[in-house]
């Protein structure tokens, strides 16, 4: 039996839209055991995963029985699905005597994802920065100051990622692709040098959250409000539903002001605490 433990991510923080993604203290723990009798499902992308890896590596696909515990919610921003996609992986990789490395491991992930900026920090943990090239996917990571930590408001209604990036325009006028290079500039250098007062500004975005804001009743009114209560500034997770928050040090008053003013809305918001992670996937 082979058991992998797969972290959830928060993908684009903000301007760095299919580029950056962090891993979350919130996990998701899969079995794989090995039953002739199984059948996997195309339907299912951990099974979908499992199967293209061994086919990737030319060898037969070994059935298996695939359980989850799962503790990140789907189709909420936070990286369900790359999670699944990383385990699949991972768990074949595993029964085939581990001859793949992370990097690998990646480049396969995000041939099933489409874009790596969840599936590398599930892989590796820790902030990453991955660019897809012809020759495969670049990437670089980066620690956080220990002092910051990730509210999680989570909406109880999901949010596909196709329809959350088919309400994007095809084209982006050159104005608001300077505007997002500069930001995601800004929040990078502010994450490695501790600027926590560039934060905010270094999260402004204009390619994908003022068309996806609207998807989402409540988003602005919940991120002006989160930085009264005293966030260092707040962005849409990955493609929704969920509204990330970073936090400077104690999380307490925040969450306790925040929750008072989510139990007042619709859509039974709940605001989870998290912190990033730097595993990445583990065997368990
Ligand atoms: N970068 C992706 C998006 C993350 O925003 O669509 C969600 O898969």
């Amino acid at each position: 039996m082979v058991r992998i433990r797969v972290p959830a991510t928060t993908a684009n923080m903000g301007p760095g839209f299919d580029v950056l993604g962090l891993a979350l203290s919130l996990y998701n723990i899969y079995e794989f055991k090995d039953d002739p009798n199984s059948v996997l499902d195309d339907k299912n992308m951990i099974h979908r995963a499992y199967k293209y890896t061994f086919q990737a590596m030319g060898k037969d696909v070994v059935n298996a029985e695939i359980t989850v515990e799962a503790e990140i919610p789907s189709s909420r921003g936070l990286g369900s699905s790359a999670a699944c996609i990383a385990a699949g992986i991972m768990g074949a990789n595993s029964i085939m005597g581990n001859t793949l490395d992370k990097e690998d491991i990646l480049n396969i992930a995000t041939q099933l994802e489409g874009h790596p900026d969840n599936v590398a920090p599930a892989i590796y943990g820790g902030l990453m920065i991955s660019v897809m090239d012809e020759d495969g996917i670049v990437t670089n990571r980066l620690e956080l100051s220990d002092d910051l930590r990730f509210i999680a408001l989570v909406p109880e209604f999901q949010l596909s990622t196709a329809e959350a990036r088919a309400v994007l325009p095809r084209e982006i006028p050159l104005k608001d692709a300077v505007y997002n290079a500069g930001r995601v500039s800004i929040l990078i250098s502010a994450l490695a040098t501790g600027r926590d007062d560039l934060i905010f500004q270094g999260l402004k975005d204009r390619i994908h959250q003022p068309y996806r804001g609207v998807l989402i009743p409540d988003f602005d009114r919940i991120i002006e409000i989160s930085r009264k209560f005293g966030a260092l500034g707040s962005y849409l997770s990955g493609a929704g539903s969920t509204i990330m928050c970073i936090v400077k040090g104690d999380t307490g008053r925040f969450l306790s002001d925040m929750e008072k003013y989510l139990s007042r809305l619709p859509n039974n918001w709940r605001a989870i605490p998290l912190q990033p992670d730097y595993e990445g996937a583990v065997e368990l």
